[in-house]
């Protein structure tokens, strides 16, 4: 059933991913999480339906640039399968550095491409010792004349094995703290399902997951890769620690998304399951004890799904909350995720636990969406940093708790 809150083209959007998850993505979704391979077959239906057109905004190629949009089309392809929506999500991640500080030739250069879904792309900010503390981070680009040299590794690159343009974050001032990393573009050659090789860039371990297993999750390894200084992304260094955390946020509803398409998909299976399968006398739906479960699944997904869009809608706004809703969507949503979709695998009893049957891929496609793009430890500490400077805004409160100048 639509929802009456959302516009003609939110539908749209929402309606073209809904038929590529429903025709080309559920069927195939546990065969690619056994393979553990890339799924070009869905990337090709993903590209015929122009759904990379989501993220990138009208001018630069694309179709929206909407958050909200890019929600409702991941919580759809996530629905069928959690690899595949992160797969296509972390394409806008790896975009947003190059839409939020790219110049004008940068920004025309890439992104008609990546709308197009004829190159993929990937995201590399966090290392091995950088993971939560992002500024933290070891691989250095020098400049050498009118080139950058990286030197270095990062981890948890999503996409990485099979992304044309990488967008990596590297130290360009030792010296500094905000101002001390930069992002680069790194290419490689080739369209579609042909990623070519370039000197000083190699993959690494590439990691053997527990969910989302249709998409690669690999190390890379830099040495003395040499780019020319128009893949500095911006065109001058220092701003890449204050734009790595705007894409976050700009991304950040996406995971949330994807976290609430892993619970509607769990919830939609646990319910068909529950009024097929009969104990008692009777499908188990009918018992009070699954009725409760099967409620307050769906009132965790209605609320997770709400405060996604109202975050969605803050960060097109370009309101000042995007921060901290950002962050509570993404916790709230990939929380309730773990919540339902683990209820599910319960309801299913024991065949829930068996490879068999569809709900575990659900559990663990949702774990990774608590831990990546900032666990929900950092999340949280996001918010908390809101509320104390809003705490600002109620200081006529103390009035009520006068406290005495000793206990200050
Ligand atoms: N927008 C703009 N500027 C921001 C900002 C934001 N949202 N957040 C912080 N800044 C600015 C601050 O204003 C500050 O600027 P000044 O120095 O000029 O004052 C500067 O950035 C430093 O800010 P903080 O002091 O808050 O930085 P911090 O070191 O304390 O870190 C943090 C804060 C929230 C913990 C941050 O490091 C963080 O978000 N960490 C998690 C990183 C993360 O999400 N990694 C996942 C990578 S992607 C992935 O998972 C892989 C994948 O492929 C999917």
């Amino acid at each position: 059933m639509s929802d009456p809150l959302l516009s003609t083209e939110n539908l749209d959007w929402q309606s073209r991913a809904r038929e590529v998850a429903d025709k080309y993505i559920r069927p195939v979704a546990w065969k690619y999480d056994r393979l553990q391979e890339y799924p070009w077959e869905v990337q090709a239906r993903l590209k015929e339906y122009e759904l990379f057109k989501v993220f990138v905004p009208v001018e630069y190629g694309g179709g929206s640039g909407s958050a909200l949009n890019l929600c409702l089309v991941v919580e759809e392809l996530a629905r069928a399968c959690g690899g595949i929506g992160v797969g296509f999500a972390v394409n806008a991640l790896g975009s947003f550095p190059i839409m939020i500080g790219g110049t004008e030739e940068q920004k025309e250069r890439w992104l008609p491409s990546i709308a197009a879904g004829d190159r993929l792309v990937a995201f590399g900010l966090s290392e091995k010792n950088a993971g939560s503390d992002a500024g933290g981070m070891a691989c250095t680009a020098v400049q050498d004349g009118d080139d950058w040299v990286l030197n270095g590794e990062k981890k948890w690159n999503t996409n990485g094995l099979v992304a044309h343009i990488n967008t990596i974050f590297a130290v360009t001032d030792a010296n500094s703290r905000s101002r001390r990393i930069s992002p680069f573009v790194v290419e490689r050659p080739g369209s579609g399902e042909t990623v070519g090789d370039i000197d000083g860039f190699r993959i690494g371990k590439i990691e053997d997951k527990m969910g989302i297993r249709a998409i690669p999750v690999v190390e890379l390894e830099m040495e003395n890769l040499r780019l020319s200084s128009d893949h500095l992304v911006g065109g001058r260094p220092g701003l890449g620690f204050k734009h790595a955390m705007m894409t976050l946020d700009k991304a950040r509803p996406g995971v949330a998304a994807q976290a609430v398409g892993c619970a509607q998909g769990a919830l939609d299976f646990a319910l068909v399951y529950t009024t097929q399968r009969v104990q008692f006398g009777g499908p188990i739906s009918s018992k009070q004890m699954v009725q409760k479960l099967l409620a307050d699944g769906a009132q965790k997904v209605e609320a997770a799904r709400q405060l996604v869009h109202a975050a969605a809608r803050h960060i097109d706004a370009g309101s000042p909350k995007g921060n901290k809703f950002a962050a509570m969507a993404k916790c709230f949503a990939t929380d309730i995720a773990m919540e339902v979709t683990t209820d599910a695998v319960q309801l299913f009893g024991g065949y829930g636990f068996m490879r068999d049957y569809p709900v575990e891929k659900f559990m663990r496609d949702a774990k990774i969406t608590q831990i990546y793009e900032g666990t929900n430890q950092v999340q949280r500490l996001v918010i908390a940093r809101n509320l104390i400077k809003e705490a600002a805004g109620l200081a006529h409160l103390k009035e009520y708790f006068p406290i005495p100048e000793d206990r200050r």
